[in-house]
């Protein structure tokens, strides 16, 4: 089976070594892939959002089977384009992305069906949205309506901020379009915890369960990213809250949008806050999440095209989706000064790793056959244990074999979540 995947960082390169896993996938193609993942397929020079021309290859170089990871290929109706050239695709239809795609229409669908998440008003006027916020409880929420690149909530601990947050939005349009429209909502407060789930509109089967953690520095501080590391499972996400989450959550979501004609097909990350009052919903995306795939495909057991392939047929409960009872964790190796400025161009060195380690690389070019940083996060360390501690170790240990000047990571990866075990 010849197959492509859409996409070009460390989530891409995590499915595609893990369909190369199996036996029915003979060829895969990256679109456009990067330096790194030219290992182990096949990279074409054509961006993840250039619909017209994923199509066209697709046709030329007879695909079989499409896998489409980014969230603004999705929205835009890559998966509409590429089935109605007759390419079987794994992920949702633009109908079913836009619960990524738009907050609110994903909060105003949570309302409607008693889905539990914060509380919230939608403002297309700014005038309306700033005399709101004159009597908003402080903290709030302040969300851009559209994609942001990941960017488009603002969290005000004044109202001075969050009066700026709106301004910056709606009048100054730092999210371009998507900010015309914000959703301000109320602040929530308890541990995260990210389930990808696989779907095919009827059945919703969660992943094992993991821990992003967003912000640059140590101790949770410092700005916003991409995601500096994962770990799963997550401990606060016990077998109460998992029950709790199916119920309130999972299942409603897949019957809603199925009710509401957009059946989800593909695989829907819930991003949840365990509060005082429970399991909340914090986003929904409409792909695999980044990175938090890179340590929940490793620990998956079954044959991941194999589950695709049933997601796209609808018969997702006929398949086995067994994860290992396992640990683990994900470091990312980012260039010094993301998520601000960073210098890109060094040589990235490789090592041996231990059978329990891989890496997924994110941000990386081949150059005269070396492989040279090309992005904020460089790329992502992982390994699996029986222990969350040895996983966490064995990790950090394999992220010394990779080397690149000017290469950071954070040191605490893990430790709240070894910290969650203790109590
Ligand atoms: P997002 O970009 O949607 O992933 O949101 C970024 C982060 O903002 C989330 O991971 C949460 O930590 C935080 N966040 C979003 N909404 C809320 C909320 N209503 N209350 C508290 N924190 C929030
Ligand atoms: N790790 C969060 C995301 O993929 O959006």
């Amino acid at each position: 089976m010849k197959i492509m995947v859409i996409g070009g960082g460390g989530r891409e390169h995590a499915i595609i070594k893990k369909l190369n896993e199996s036996e029915q996938v003979t060829e895969i193609f990256a679109l456009p892939g990067n330096g790194g993942i030219a290992k182990d397929a096949k990279c074409v020079d054509i961006g993840a959002k250039d619909i017209p021309k994923i199509v066209e290859f697709a046709k030329e170089n007879s695909i079989e089977f499409a896998v489409v990871a980014p969230d603004d290929p999705l929205v835009l109706g890559a998966v509409d384009a590429l089935e109605d050239a007759g390419i079987p695709c794994f992920g949702p239809c633009a109908n079913a992305a836009i619960i990524e795609g738009s907050k609110v229409f994903s909060k105003n669908l949570m309302k409607k069906y008693g889905i539990p998440t914060a509380e919230y008003e939608v403002f297309d006027d700014m005038e309306k949205a700033l005399d709101y916020i004159k009597t908003a409880p402080i903290p709030t929420v302040i969300k851009a309506d559209g994609l942001a690149l990941g960017k488009g909530v603002i969290i005000a601990q004044t109202r001075e901020e969050a009066e700026d947050a709106v301004k910056s939005m709606m009048a100054d349009k730092i999210f371009g379009e998507s900010g015309s429209r914000v959703v301000i909502e109320e602040f929530l407060t308890g541990p995260e915890v990210s389930v990808l789930s696989f779907t095919d509109g009827k059945t919703v089967v969660p992943m094992v369960s993991s821990m992003d953690h967003k912000r640059a520095l140590d101790g949770d501080q410092g700005l916003n990213t991409g995601g500096m590391g994962t770990v799963a499972p997550n401990p606060y996400y016990t077998d109460d809250v998992a029950k709790e989450c199916m119920d309130k959550i999972f299942l409603p979501t897949i019957n809603a949008m199925a009710e509401m004609g957009r059946p989800f097909k593909g695989c829907l990350y819930f991003g949840l806050m365990i509060t005082e009052k429970g399991p909340k919903v914090i986003e929904y995306n409409c792909r695999f999440g980044d990175p938090e795939t890179q340590v929940v495909l490793p620990l998956l057991e079954s044959d991941l095209f194999e589950i695709m392939k049933a997601v796209r047929e609808e018969r997702l409960s006929e398949v086995e989706v067994k994860f290992a009872d396992e640990n683990a964790c994900c470091v990312v190796l980012a260039s010094k000064g993301y998520p601000k400025a960073y210098d890109k161009g060094f040589e990235i060195k490789i090592g041996e790793l231990e059978d329990n380690a891989d890496y997924y690389i994110a941000g990386a070019k081949l150059e005269n056959g070396k492989l040279l940083t090309n992005g904020g996060r460089v790329l992502n360390v992982v390994a699996k244990a029986q222990s969350l501690e040895q996983a966490i170790s064995d990790a950090y240990k394999a992220a010394q074999s990779i080397t690149f000047d000017n290469a950071y990571c954070r040191k605490d990866i893990g430790q709240r979540a070894l910290q969650a075990l203790k109590k």
